[in-house]
Order: structure tokens, then sequence, then C-alpha cells
């Protein structure tokens, strides 16, 4: 196996030398699954898609010097035949109380054309950089709250992103909006259709007055939700999709099943259940509050609500979609889990993801634009850091992110590490088959209905050795 292995992975570099992913001794080593299942449980906070884990005590040591970043991203994007695209919008009304995202304390029209203007302009970085014969295969404008700012500056983003690419045959592009400026500002989503956007993303998240106004989040103002909608449709959409959240401590299961109902009654093709995530945000303290067995209740209860009205999804998958074929969620979204599509983040705090390069722009931890805007000008990459992944962590992202679908797609393991799933991690793979928690469904490794309960337990399993030991140590300290 080990032989196979190697030659496999000589074979991989023979033909990509630059985003070589490295095996460290630390990979050769493995911990007894039941140990990290039940360190995954008991840190379920920090346990979950969102990888790495504690880049400081983890991953602090593959960091690139900025030096080298170009030649790794070329080298990283060049390996496949197409890659996918977010560019990060960070300005909201106001900030929610639960919100995870990189969004600005403020917003005003000169805030928001300079940063524009320093979005463009890192987007026409990559564009003289990267290898035009690797194909756009979506494109996601996100927040934050893209449709907040002005139509015509979303209009030039799409048309520097679709001029300077070959598009896929089946790209396509997405954008979030809040209900609030759905419902007033209709001509904004007619803008946005005229640009070939085909799908909006739109926050519903909770219909309780009590937990929205304890969060701050007066832009789903009763009123706001069906009037957004009808605007959504008036405008062309046929692919709308509504988040909806779950997991706050003063929430209870019925307010879950109300607002699914809610949601259904509004007729969207999809709908998006965001369990709450606590870290780095304002109510972090709630986490606490909030055992994972109700956690769990809401999920169930949303699901079942959905899936009796015609919506699918497989087991500890976000998404639901009426439409068939269709996942539900964008096409960048949707290339990234379940193909590993490497994807390019521009803007503030942005992610990218390319094979075994990870890197985060400025922002991502002060939520601040100036640092990210003096780079730009000053024609450099805005990066704050990127870092070449070793074997143990590119395996762990690439399944962290598959799990957003609640499988990890087997084709696309082999195909980026040259080995099969089975072989690298069979002592897990045993351990999650024999209690019932994954099955084998057609090329994917799925959760099943059983194992949706326990996702965090077991996407742990697939953890780097580095993050392992820091969840078996107890975790959180860094973190939370
Ligand atoms: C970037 S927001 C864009 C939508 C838009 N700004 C809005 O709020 O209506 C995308 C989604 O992330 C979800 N979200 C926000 N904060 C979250 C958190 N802390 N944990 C999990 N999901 C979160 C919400 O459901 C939100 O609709
Ligand atoms: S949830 Fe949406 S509107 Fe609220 S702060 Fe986050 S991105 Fe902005």
């Amino acid at each position: 196996m080990v032989i196979d292995e190697d030659i496999s992975f000589i074979k991989n570099y023979l033909k990509y030398p630059q985003p070589l992913v490295w095996a460290t001794s630390d990979d050769d080593f493995s911990f007894d699954p039941k140990a990290i299942f039940n360190a995954g449980i008991q840190n379920h906070h920090i346990a979950n898609t969102a990888y790495p884990i504690a880049h400081r005590s983890t991953i602090w040591n593959y960091r690139l010097k900025p030096d080298e970043y170009a030649d790794a991203i070329q080298a990283s994007f060049a390996v496949n035949d197409e890659f996918c695209l977010y560019a990060h919008i960070p300005f909201c009304e106001r900030r929610c109380g639960f919100c995870e995202y990189v969004v600005m304390d403020s917003h005003d029209e000169e805030t928001e054309a300079v940063y524009h203007q320093a979005l463009m302009s890192e987007l026409a970085l990559y564009v003289a950089m990267l290898d035009k014969r690797v194909k756009l295969g979506g494109f996601d404008i996100g927040g934050g709250t893209p449709a907040l700012i002005q139509p015509h500056r979303i209009g030039q983003l799409v048309e520097q992103a679709t001029k300077a690419f070959n598009l896929q045959h089946d790209f396509s592009m997405s954008i979030e909006t809040t209900p609030k400026i759905a419902a007033t500002m209709p001509d904004r989503l007619a803008n946005f259709r005229s640009f070939g956007i085909d799908r909006i993303s739109m926050g519903l998240q909770m219909v309780n007055p009590k937990l929205m106004r304890q969060y701050g989040r007066d832009i789903n103002k009763v009123g706001y939700n069906r009037k957004a909608v009808d605007s959504i449709r008036k405008a062309g959409f046929n692919r709308m999709n509504l988040d909806i959240m779950y997991g706050f401590a003063s929430q209870d299961v019925e307010d879950v099943i109300k607002t699914v109902q809610y949601a259904v009654n509004l007729s969207p093709e999809y709908v998006t259940l965001y369990r709450m995530r606590y870290k780095g945000t304002k109510i972090v303290n709630e986490s606490t509050q909030i055992h994972l067995a109700k956690v769990n209740r809401m999920y169930e209860a949303a699901s079942a609500l959905l899936l009796s009205e015609r919506y699918e999804a497989n087991p500890g998958k976000n998404t639901f979609s009426k439409v068939q074929g269709d996942s539900g969620a964008s096409a960048y979204l949707t290339k990234r889990v379940a193909h590993s599509v490497p994807y390019l983040g521009v803007g503030l705090g942005a992610q990218t993801f390319a094979n075994n390069l990870l890197a985060y722009n400025l922002g991502a931890a002060t939520k601040k634009m100036e640092r990210y805007c003096d780079a730009v000008n000053r024609q450099t990459l805005p990066i704050q850091d990127l870092y070449r992944l070793p074997l143990g962590e590119g395996m762990a992202k690439m399944i962290a992110v598959s799990f957003y679908f609640g499988e990890i797609q087997l084709n696309s393991f082999q195909k980026i590490f040259g080995v099969t799933l089975q072989q690298r991690f069979p002592k897990e793979i045993a351990f999650a088959l024999n209690h019932g928690f994954m099955q084998y469904h057609g090329d994917t490794l799925r959760l099943t209905k059983q194992g949706a309960r326990v996702f965090n337990g077991l996407v742990a399993l697939f953890y780097s050795n580095a993050v392992k030991r820091y969840l078996l140590e107890g975790g959180q300290h860094e973190t939370l």
C-alpha cells in the first residue's frame, strides 16, 4: 500500500511539480478512531466543515513567504481544468448579532467606492496571473450583503470576470440579498438578472420576532419576506434559495418548524439550513448553553418537514432542492464541494483553496479594509497568510469541505491525492461503517441518518494528526 501511494505521488509530482502534497512524518501515525470521534463530539462547536482549526498551533509552519505566493498560486490553479470564483462584499446595513462573516462596522458611498476599486484591482492581478486555459466554472458574489452596493458595481465585477476567463459550459452565477433589500429595491434584482446572474439567495433565518430582536435582525421584519419573493420572481429569477438558521440557545424546535413552514409557503426552489456556528461571533458565550441533542432535534424536524414537502437532500446535507438533478447550491459551491474544484476568493478576508494551497486575504482577522486596500494599491496580492498544506492537512480540508453535502466523493479524493480514501483511512472508515454512521452510495461515502447526528465526531476522523491532537488536548482554548 505504501509503495503504491509513493508511486502515485511521484507521478503527480512529475506532472505538476509545484503543488506537491508533501507527506510529513506525522502522517504515518494514526490515532484510535473512537478517541477522535469522542473528541469531535465534545468539541462540536469547532469540529465542523470550517477547517482547519487553530491555525497557530496546527498549520502555522506551512506558511509560504510573500515572494513565493505568485508561483504557488499559478501552479496550484494550473492543475485542474476549471476553477471557481468568489467575490466578497463586506457591507451590511448593520451587523446581526449571530453573524460569523467578515462584515465591516459601517457602510457609506465613499467606503463602498474605495473597496470596489480595490476588489476590481485584486481581480485584475489574478486575471494577469492565472492560466486562461483553466475555465471559470462558477462565480458567487457573497458577503456581507452584496445586494447592498450600487448594482452597476456588481455589473462591473461580473463583466471583468466573465470577459477575462473562458467560461465552462455549465458556468453560472449566484448573489446574496436580504429580504429588506429585495423588498424595497426591486430594480436591483432586475439589474442582477440582466448581468446574467441566475441564482439568488436570501437570508430568511428565523420568523420569531423575539429572536429577531435579540439578534438585531430587523431586516426580516414582517412584510418584507413575501414582497421580497415577489420582487425576486418578477425580476426573472427561477432559482431562489432561502437560508434558515438553527442551533440558538434561546430557540426551540417549534421555532425552527415554524420558520421552515413559513419558508416552504414562499415556494423557494431551495432551502439551506445553517447550523449556528459560534466561533468568532458576538454571541460566542451562548455556545455552552445549547446541547448537541437539541441542535440535532432542530435539524431533524426541519429536515423531515422539507422532505415531506418534496425537497430533497441526503442526511447531513444542508441545502434541500426541489429541482431534480440540481444540488440547490450555487455552481461555485457545488463544484467546490462535490468535485473539489479549486476556488479563488477575492475581497476582504476571502479564502482560497486549490489542491494543497490554502490562503486567507487580509481582513480575515481584523475585519478592517485599510491594509487590504493598501496592498492592492501597491499591486501586491492582499494575502494575510498562504499555506502549502502537507498531505494530512490537504486531505482533511478537502474532506471537511465535502461534508457540506454530507458525503465524501471517492473519485475526487483519489484523483487529487493518488490514493483511495480506503487506503488512507482504513480504521476510520471501518469505525464509521461498523457503527452504521456512514455507508457507500455510488461513488461516495455518505452519512446515514444516524451519522448526521454525530457529524462532528465523524468529520474529525479525517482531520490531520495535528488537529486531532489539538482536539484531544481539549481544543477550544485557542479558538473560542
Ligand atoms: C453571508 S450571509 C448572506 C445573506 C444576507 N447577508 C442575509 O443575512 O440575509 C449567508 C448566510 O450565512 C448564515 N450565517 C450567518 N452567520 C452564521 C453563523 N454564525 N453560523 C452559521 N451560519 C451563519 C445565514 O443563514 C446567512 O443567510
Ligand atoms: S447575517 Fe447577513 S445581514 Fe447579518 S451581518 Fe451577516 S452577512 Fe450581514
